[in-house]
């Protein structure tokens, strides 16, 4: 078991294969749930968005999309036990097979949230994937921490309305979120975020773009800790940034909060 500079295991392999197979098996064990918990959230910032804007079928970037997790949920109004079910314990379907279910399951369920949802992830397999499969109207494949988008991508970027994450920042940080901004205005912003990884610089960098950021008093279980050596590095790294772990994360789970940031109308050039 291979840990980050944060502690936390490395997954890396089970966001690159041809389907989300991987992906769920290994993170059902844990109890990986944050998309379920954030999708209220999700849907109430869509909602209030429509209304306060006017927009009709508003635009949704999902950062660290992978398989289209989020996006699935919303657009389907699906549960993360509906996607366990559906990706774990499946045997030998391969995944043109899986496919052909995801697009019948998009084709019945995927108008239940009026939006288009477009993902970004390093992940060219995850994005084929979620795209080919209807989740994802549109994928992004790019590293805007290294890079700035190319000018297809800035197209693909630029109609942005909202932007949503769930286990991303930390992997992803301010130079993402400067460069979705600069590309597309001032969407909105709902980041999920461990407690672990500070946001003071993202909030820092959007602020300097005129957001506002307010934190959720409100902590979410992201999942079960692997191993005891995973907890005890983690907790580590939560008093290195002053963080008190007592009461959650001692309990064996990592928590999360939500971030919401949004640029005051009075700023907002769109
Ligand atoms: C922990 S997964 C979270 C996936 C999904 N949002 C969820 O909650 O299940 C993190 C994702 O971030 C992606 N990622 C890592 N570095 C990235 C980067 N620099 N830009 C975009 N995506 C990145 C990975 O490929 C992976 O799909």
């Amino acid at each position: 078991m291979r840990f980050d500079a944060t502690g936390k295991v490395e997954f890396d392999q089970i966001y690159t294969q041809p389907d989300p197979r991987a992906y769920f098996s290994s993170l059902r064990g844990l109890e990986y749930q944050i998309p379920q918990l954030a999708k209220p959230h999700f849907t109430a910032l869509i909602e209030d968005y429509r209304a306060a804007r006017g927009i009709d079928i508003p635009t949704v970037l999902d950062i660290g999309s992978s398989y289209g997790i989020n996006a699935a949920l919303l657009r389907c109004d699906l549960t993360m036990d509906d996607l366990y079910d559906r990706y774990c314990g499946i045997g030998e379907r391969d995944r043109a097979e899986l496919l052909t279910s995801d697009q019948e399951l998009v084709r019945e369920r995927g108008k239940a949230i009026p939006a288009r949802f477009v993902g970004l992830d390093i992940s060219e397999p995850a994005l084929s994937y979620a795209t080919e499969a209807g989740f994802l109207d549109d994928g992004v494949r790019a590293d805007l921490e290294r890079s700035d988008p190319t000018p297809g991508q800035l197209r693909q970027l630029a109609d942005i309305d909202l932007v949503i994450s769930t286990g991303s920042l930390g992997y992803v940080g301010a130079s993402t979120l400067s460069r979705v901004v600069a590309a597309s205005g001032a969407p909105w912003m709902a980041h999920f975020v461990l407690r672990m990884f500070p946001f003071d610089e993202i909030e820092a960098s959007l602020g300097a773009l005129g957001y506002e950021t307010v934190r959720l008093d409100e902590v979410f279980r992201q999942r079960r800790f692997i191993s005891p050596e995973e907890q005890s590095r983690v907790l580590d790294t939560l008093s290195g940034v002053g963080v008190d772990p007592s009461g959650l994360e001692t309990d064996g789970w990592f928590y999360a909060q939500l971030y919401l940031s949004k640029r005051p109308i009075h700023t907002t050039p769109r």
